[in-house]
């Protein structure tokens, strides 16, 4: 077991992820992996921290929490084109300014769903070391990392690699920029022949520096299973399915959804969006609340006025997405969003 974290983070980068043995491990949460590598990376490189506005909260704090503790500077750019995100031509230009010392860009926007040119976008940064968030594509869409020239990624197993909440993130680092990289967790799992007890500290020269402590089990074993079933259908099978299941979203908006207030707050072309869609509507909090309590349909309300359909290509089927919108259409229709308890709660 104490192999795990490699084991299955070699089953992840040669199965899915498009990485190479020895360059992906398995451990703690996004958050802390993003935080143990970019930390890493700012410990070689001056300058200013840059993401886009619109990206995940937690990479916004992360990156807000280093530039405070390092007296850096955060940079949040907007796209030029907010619907699809950061553009090559974005980054290129956000960039051109020598102090850049890291971007942290998501793959899939959580928001939107708008899939991200990561070999475009490795290309336009140049040097600068640009860290992927593949939370939203890791299972759904090839992120092909080795292909595209990443460097640096990191992202969780529990949306579309099925491994349950909480089970634990990966992190990826190519095997190049390993070991100019600490970690800033100065861990036992980290060290150079860890049951050695009594040395001061003096890390493994490959991916293993970036482990720390002791690894979850249970949740590494369900990350394992998740990504050989994922290997197993094959990417390319996964995301053709994706794909029609996220066109029958958009097409039936247009031809019922539309007419009663929602907008497609997603691209429209499919091979610029992952495994979601965001609809948008003035009244989109009651309207998930009514399709949770009312519809038995699990939405994610993202606001300000998002319903976010989410669909596990591996086992969501057409009819099921068909039937969660027929409930929606008929709910609003019916006005049944404005009968349910609409105070805020703490998951949405
Ligand atoms: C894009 C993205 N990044 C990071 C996270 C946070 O991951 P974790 O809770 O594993 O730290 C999420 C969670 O949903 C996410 O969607």
């Amino acid at each position: 077991w104490i192999d795990a974290p490699t084991r299955v983070g070699d089953l992840l980068a040669k199965g899915v992820l498009g990485a190479e043995n020895g360059e992906v491990i398995v451990s703690d949460s996004t958050t802390v992996n993003l935080f143990k590598l970019t930390s890493a990376i700012l410990d070689g490189r001056e300058g200013a921290l840059l993401t886009d506005a619109g990206n995940f909260p937690t990479d916004r704090y992360v990156l807000e929490g280093l530039a405070a503790g390092r007296g850096r500077e955060l940079r949040l750019f907007e796209p030029a084109d907010t619907l699809h995100g950061p553009s090559p031509e974005d980054v290129a230009q956000a960039v051109a300014h020598a102090d850049v010392a890291l971007a942290v860009i998501s793959h899939v926007a959580y928001s939107s769903g708008a899939l991200a040119d990561l070999k475009g976008i490795e290309a336009a940064a140049g040097s600068t070391p640009i860290v992927w968030d593949l939370s939203h594509s890791a299972g759904a869409v090839a992120a092909d990392l080795s292909a595209a020239g990443a460097r640096y990624a990191v992202g969780c197993t529990y949306k579309h690699l099925n491994a349950g909440p909480g089970a634990p993130a990966f992190l990826y680092v190519r095997e190049d920029a390993q070991s100019a990289l600490r970690s800033p967790i100065w861990g036992w799992f980290a060290q150079r022949e860890q049951f050695a007890m009594e040395r001061s500290y003096d890390p493994e020269p490959g991916i293993r520096r970036f482990l720390a402590g002791t690894p979850p089990i249970l949740g590494l074993i369900a990350v394992q299973e998740g990504v050989k079933l994922t290997a197993e259908a094959g990417l390319p099978a996964i995301r053709a399915k994706s794909e029609s299941l996220t066109e029958l979203i958009v097409t039936y908006h247009d031809e019922h959804l539309a007419a009663l207030g929602f907008e497609l707050g997603s691209p429209r072309d499919p091979g610029r969006r992952g495994a979601h869609v965001s609809l948008r509507h003035p009244l989109a909090w009651p309207i998930c609340r009514a399709l949770i309590d009312r519809a038995d349909v699990t939405p994610d309300f993202r606001g300000p006025d998002r319903v976010r359909l989410g669909v596990a290509p591996l086992y969501t089927t057409h009819v099921e997405v068909f039937d969660a919108l027929e409930r929606l259409r008929g709910l609003v229709e019916l006005g049944e969003h404005e009968l349910v308890d609409a105070a805020p709660s703490r998951v949405t």
